[in-house]
């Protein structure tokens, strides 16, 4: 048996839409960090037939076996016992399928002695969820052309970012990531100018992360937030992920930054805020969102490690 670790990724600047092509490469570049508070453990073992058990409960999970068939067109791999468990809600915008295949390929290395290095295992995570990529680097991690393997831009240490993940909602999204983003660039009459500025974006932000210009990077990674969320908004039928708390946190940490705290926003396809600040401020921030009616949970993290095998 094989045990891997991994923690999701929030995006800063946001992948959403994907090129014509097989191998699930993103249309634009994109910049997440990774989370050492949120965790999926994954272990495996060699069985008589694949098995998937999620969060203790067996499941049925068609992109995993898709994945799974794709890999074993270029390693021999056995029939697996597949345990994965989330510390977190699952499939709610919380970016669980990029821990979970980062663990997963990283198991699979381990268990399979295939002897992949990390620039290879980020690319079969990301084959099978693109933003899984960048969850086997911690720190900050961009996903970009030509190659499309996810590289670390700077580690954990170079920025002391905390991140407050106000959890507004529990329920599994009703229209996954993958889906949603052909429906965008399907319908979405914004969708042109979403693709026109990623690359500026990404730019911005990967160099405010270099200075450590909290400002700049509020700015890009705020904007392309919203920019995507529109382009969500306007496809048709629309995909609507935020719930009315969901609102009001992103105002709060408008008034927040407002009184002189550094923070932005940023969610993802789903209803939680994730507001990413300075240390100094990261108490007046879990308490202004902790109040907010219809907030759940929250849940504090530090920047993370990239996936591991832990036994
Ligand atoms: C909104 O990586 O889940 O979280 O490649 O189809 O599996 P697939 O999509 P996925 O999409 C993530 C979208 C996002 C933004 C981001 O993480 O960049």
């Amino acid at each position: 048996m094989t045990t891997a670790q991994a923690h999701p990724n929030i995006a800063l600047v946001k992948y959403w839409g994907k090129q014509e092509r097989s191998g699930n490469f993103p249309a634009t570049p994109n910049l997440s960090i990774t989370l050492a508070g949120l965790t999926t453990t994954t272990n495996i073992s060699k069985a008589a037939r694949d098995t998937f058990v999620l969060n203790g409960a067996p499941a049925d999970d068609p992109k995993l076996w898709r994945w799974l068939k794709t890999l074993r067109g270029s390693f021999d791999i056995p029939p697996l016992e597949i345990h994965s468990s989330n510390d977190f809600p699952t499939s709610a915008g919380l970016a669980s399928s990029a821990s979970g295949f980062a663990a997963l390929i990283t198991a699979i290395n381990a268990l399979c002695e295939l002897g992949l290095n990390e620039a290879t295992c980020s690319q079969w995570a990301r084959i099978g969820s693109a933003s899984a990529a960048r969850s086997i680097y911690g720190g900050f991690v961009a996903l970009t052309g030509p190659l499309w393997l996810a590289v670390p831009i700077a580690k954990k240490d170079h920025w002391a970012l905390e991140v407050v993940v106000a959890i507004t909602s529990t329920d599994a999204k009703n229209v996954s990531s993958g889906e949603g983003m052909e429906r965008s660039r399907l319908t979405s009459s914004f969708y042109s100018a979403w693709l026109r500025d990623a690359e500026a974006d990404f730019t911005a932000a990967s160099d405010a992360i270099g200075i450590k210009d909290f400002t700049a990077l509020s700015a890009v990674a705020e904007l392309s937030c919203l920019k995507m969320h529109s382009v969500m908004l306007t496809s048709q039928p629309t995909l609507s992920y935020w719930t009315p708390a969901s609102i009001t946190c992103m105002d709060r940490v408008r008034s927040l930054r407002s009184s002189g705290h550094n923070v932005f926003f940023t969610v993802d396809a789903g209803p939680q805020i994730k507001a990413v600040c300075l240390s100094a401020s990261a108490d007046a921030v879990a308490s202004a969102l902790g109040d907010v009616p219809g907030v759940i949970k929250i849940i504090r993290s530090h920047l993370g490690d990239g996936a591991r095998v832990i036994e």
